[in-house]
């Protein structure tokens, strides 16, 4: 496959140099959803499903970008000095971004490059498209200009491009699992301080499996920015009564003591949600690193329900496929993962009924929404990399 690539790569730039290759993984969230932008906990890992990049350096100062799932926009030509956000670069804002931040950040070592993206994570689907092509930048960048910079660096500049560059005001959790990701394991990050601990996924009778709703989201940025202000809101009112910071140092007790202050009911719905899922996400570790996989299960419904609840992020199509998901056999668990609006959900299902459940949870989809969903079974992988002959994805 990357031989193909590498071919691609020398016919689209028409060049015989060989590339250095990338692979940055995209992610799903076991569970803490909403919290990370909270200042709590979340449970993501990586997955193998992700975007590739291939690259040379140039000797003048043009950044000429090609991706292979956009062939028919062509090359995007801009040079080192002019990177600014155009809203019609669409895909290459991306990069883009992280070139910019990168070379303010290291005082302009960089120079002009080509470089070719490929992904295969289903665009607009919740799994983390755009962190998976800025941390594959990321890497790509401090590989080719031997810049030192640890993961965490790298997926806190990832983050600022969303945030400043792009304009969307999300966590930090996306670009961290991306970039920390670890073969066999999910991360639990506190969001806050960005300490985190590896737990392994030790499913060897377990699937997880990924359902793709297929329905476009729409507005999902405007949304997510409107649910981050409601949290914001949310945390002054109870400010006025608890010496916290962040949401995600609010106890579920405390909560339900000064609720009454959070003057707005659709804010104190929103704070609910954070504030359990935090709990949750937190109960959720030890279940997992316990072997207490139904319990763990148990709470990934309940995450759930207090999305479709009291976050309101959830959705019909989202709400049809995990509920079918939660009356099938060997279910362990199931819930909508990521931003929400649509996209994907995940679910654990014992292996031994994996296969009535793809079917049955498809038929039954079909039937209610009028078209298919798509079920991927990816596996956990390390975070964004070189790809070498020793180390492929
Ligand atoms: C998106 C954001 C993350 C996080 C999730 C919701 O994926 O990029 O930072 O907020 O939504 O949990």
């Amino acid at each position: 496959m990357l031989q193909n690539l590498i071919a691609t790569f020398q016919n689209v730039f028409e060049t015989n140099e060989h590339p250095r290759c990338f692979f940055a993984p995209g992610r799903i969230n076991l569970i803490g959803e909403h919290t990370d932008y909270n200042g709590g906990y979340v449970f993501p890992a990586a997955i193998s499903l992700g975007t590739y990049a291939l690259a040379t350096k140039r000797s003048d100062e043009k950044v000429r970008l090609y991706s292979t799932n956009f062939a028919e926009t062509g090359i995007i030509e801009c040079s080192l000095d002019q990177l600014d956000y155009i809203k019609s670069d669409d895909w290459a804002n991306y990069p883009k971004g992280m070139i910019t931040y990168i070379h303010k950040q290291t005082k302009k070592v960089l120079t002009g490059m080509d470089i070719l993206y490929e992904g295969n994570i289903p665009n607009g689907a919740g799994l983390s498209s755009s962190a998976s092509i800025e941390m594959v930048t990321g890497i790509l960048l401090k590989q080719l200009f031997a810049i030192q910079m640890d993961p965490t660096e790298l997926s806190l500049l990832g983050k600022k491009v969303e945030n400043e560059y792009v304009g969307v005001s999300s966590g930090i959790m996306d670009q961290f699992v991306i970039a920390h990701g670890k073969e066999g394991y999910a991360i639990h990050l506190n969001a806050d301080t960005l300490d985190y601990t590896y737990a392994p996924l030790d499913l060897t009778e377990h699937t997880i499996v990924i359902i793709n709703t297929n329905k476009t989201r729409t507005l999902a940025s405007s949304k997510y920015n409107e649910r981050r202000q409601s949290c914001n809101k949310a945390l002054k009112d109870l400010q006025r009564k608890l010496t916290v910071s962040t949401l995600g140092e609010v106890t579920p007790t405390q909560f339900e003591q000064w609720q009454h202050v959070i003057v707005d009911d659709i804010h104190r719905k929103r704070a609910r949600h954070v504030i359990f899922e935090n709990e949750r996400t937190k109960q959720a570790y030890k279940k997992l690193t316990s072997n207490q996989l139904d319990k763990f299960g148990q709470l990934m419904n309940e995450s759930h329900v207090s999305l479709r609840s009291d976050f309101e992020v959830t959705g019909k199509e989202l709400d049809t496929i995990v509920e079918a998901a939660w009356k099938q056999q060997g279910v362990i668990g199931a819930r909508m993962t990521g931003a929400g609006f649509g996209g994907c959900a995940i679910a654990i299902v014992e292996n031994t009924h994996l296969i009535s459940f793809k079917e049955n949870i498809a038929s039954k989809y079909k039937q209610e929404i009028g078209y298919g969903p798509t079920i991927y079974t990816p596996k956990i992988v390390d975070g964004a990399r070189e790809l070498t002959k020793e180390r492929m994805v």
